[in-house]
């Protein structure tokens, strides 16, 4: 009885407590992959979830479409910025879309993705045309009355701010953006739109040298002591205050912050597997929901983005490739309540999605030829995914020969089990046996009969924080060398 009753009551405090102004948990949905989840799922999956918010890293049409009528938040991306340049041209292409604001519930658009990357690596005309559309298209939305409910925001990354910091206050931007942050930040408080920080945590306790238990929150056995009393126990509270102080150092003490991505790799790093995501965001989302703030903002609520919501494994890195809540074929990897009630919940799976056969693309084991081995080996792993061979991934610790078959049989996958994609000159087969081991998946994909037309370029890596990027090819090359010659 009593162990139905507590649950109970802690779930009604917490809807108690719930009020019009509180955190929003958002979720992003990138699409850089082989394979994707079709949109009207995928809409699915996040009402199943009770997800109230969504970013994409878009504008095309079906993606916006399958919006329509959720009553879902959506914040969009432009990425095409050489005409939107001119305050006409973002008049027309805010017109052209207004019947589409007025059946839906758009709120924010982002300028590309980090634009301050380009300050930042002296490509300053590259930061100016970002900034030049977000004055542009933001005052078009003005003009034509959409400048209430929907805000043009940049997304900042940690890499903006002085990277030796022991504790929050002593964060500043970098003197090398000043200029540029400090005109940003004016216009956002001008047009009451928010300054969008992202975090990747891992990545963020490694650079400040952190305790790993930095990261969970309430678990955490390192403690932070600030000015005027502060005290952090966690790694959200310190990026964000340090992001918040960094502002501050600029005059900017009014703008509104939001978390606009927050993820943890559950492969491909070695300081990722999905018990460890699991746990973070255990901690972490029913934080964000209690609106407590963090020591600079009590009592702020912050509206929270959880990136992302699928894996992407044609993201340029390995850190970035497996950041989904599911997996690409809409298979969700832990447990996570994204409505920040702590439940101990998997999130619902998507629907109607239909997988290609089980069948599997396998090295035949013939070494003779070693150097064409390696070469098939890099062709296949330089065309496909293979991160979760990495040292400390899930499938690191694969034999050479269960390796080589794991490149081949992504490339096979990527390439919706083409029969002519599992050839390399002879040295492999189909099969039906499931080459899975208990850690390692070989995974099934969606099939290609449910992927959307999608033809936009991939990203450069520049632009995304400097995550460990391991050449994987490289890496199993050398690995295969040493254990085949010896
Ligand atoms: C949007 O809705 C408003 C109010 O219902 C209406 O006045 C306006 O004409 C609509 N605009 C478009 C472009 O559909
Ligand atoms: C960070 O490094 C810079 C340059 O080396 C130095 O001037 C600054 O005082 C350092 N800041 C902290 C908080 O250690
Ligand atoms: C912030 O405001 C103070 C007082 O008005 C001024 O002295 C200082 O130069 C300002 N700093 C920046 C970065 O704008
Ligand atoms: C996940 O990672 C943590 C921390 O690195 C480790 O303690 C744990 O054993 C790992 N779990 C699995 C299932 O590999
Ligand atoms: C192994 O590969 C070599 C070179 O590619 C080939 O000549 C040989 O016939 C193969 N052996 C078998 C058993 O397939
Ligand atoms: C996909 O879209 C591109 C660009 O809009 C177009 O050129 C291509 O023909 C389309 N492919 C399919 C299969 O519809």
């Amino acid at each position: 009885m009593a162990s139905k009753t507590i649950p109970f009551l802690y779930l009604l405090m917490i809807l108690m407590a719930k009020t019009d102004v509180d955190a929003v948990i958002g979720v992003n949905w990138g699409r850089e992959s082989a394979q994707r989840l079709v949109p009207s799922q995928v809409v699915d999956l996040l009402l199943q979830n009770g997800v109230k918010e969504a970013r994409i890293y878009t504008t095309m049409e079906d993606l916006l479409r399958a919006f329509v009528g959720s009553g879902i938040g959506l914040s969009l991306t432009v990425n095409d910025l050489t005409v939107l340049q001119d305050y006409n041209q973002c008049l027309k292409w805010v017109q052209r879309r207004s019947p589409y604001f007025n059946v839906s519930s758009v709120r924010r658009i982002y300028v590309g993705v980090y634009p301050f990357v380009f300050g930042l690596v002296n490509n300053k005309a590259g930061l100016k045309q970002h900034m030049k559309v977000m004055y542009n298209l933001q005052k078009a939305l003005n003009d034509a009355d959409w400048g209430r409910q929907i805000k043009v925001v940049f997304g900042h990354s940690s890499d903006e701010l002085k990277p030796n910091i022991t504790k929050p206050s002593e964060a500043e931007f970098l003197d090398e953006i000043k200029p540029e942050m400090e005109e940003t930040i004016r216009f956002l408080e001008l047009n009451s739109a928010p300054f969008v920080l992202d975090m990747i945590p891992p990545l963020d306790l490694e650079k400040y040298k952190l305790d790993p238990s930095f990261a969970f929150v309430g678990e955490s056995t390192q403690v932070i002591k600030d000015v005027n009393g502060a005290v952090y126990t966690n790694i959200f509270d310190f990026m964000h205050d340090a992001f918040v102080w960094a502002l501050i150092k600029l005059n900017a003490t009014k703008v509104k912050t939001i978390v606009g991505q927050v993820g943890w790799p559950s492969d491909g790093y070695t300081r990722g597997n999905a018990s460890t995501v699991e746990r973070f965001f255990k901690g972490l989302l029913p934080y964000v929901s209690s609106n407590k703030g963090t020591p600079l903002r009590r009592g702020a609520p912050i509206d929270t983005y959880v990136h992302a919501l699928t894996d992407e494994n044609k993201m340029p890195n390995n850190f970035m490739r497996h950041l989904g809540i599911y997996h690409s074929n809409g298979k969700p990897k832990f447990k996570i309540d994204l409505m920040g009630l702590g439940r101990d919940i998997y999130p619902s799976s998507a629907k109607g999605i239909m997988r290609m056969p089980e069948r599997w693309c396998v090295f035949n084991g013939n070494r003779t030829d070693y150097p064409m081995v390696e070469q098939q080996l890099k062709h296949a792993c330089k065309n496909s995914d293979c991160s979760s061979v990495s040292p400390g991934s899930s499938c690191g610790d694969l034999s050479p020969n269960e390796i080589i078959s794991f490149a081949f049989n992504m490339y096979f996958q990527f390439n919706f089990q083409d029969e002519s994609a599992c050839h390399f000159n002879g040295l492999s087969f189909i099969t039906v046996e499931n080459p899975s081991t208990s850690k390692c998946m070989f995974p099934i994909e969606v099939v290609r009969g449910q992927q959307e037309n999608y033809s936009r370029p991939i990203p450069k890596a520049k632009g995304y924080h400097h995550s460990p990027n391991c050449v994987v090819s490289l890496f199993l090359v050398s690995l295969l060398g040493a254990l085949f010659w010896n």
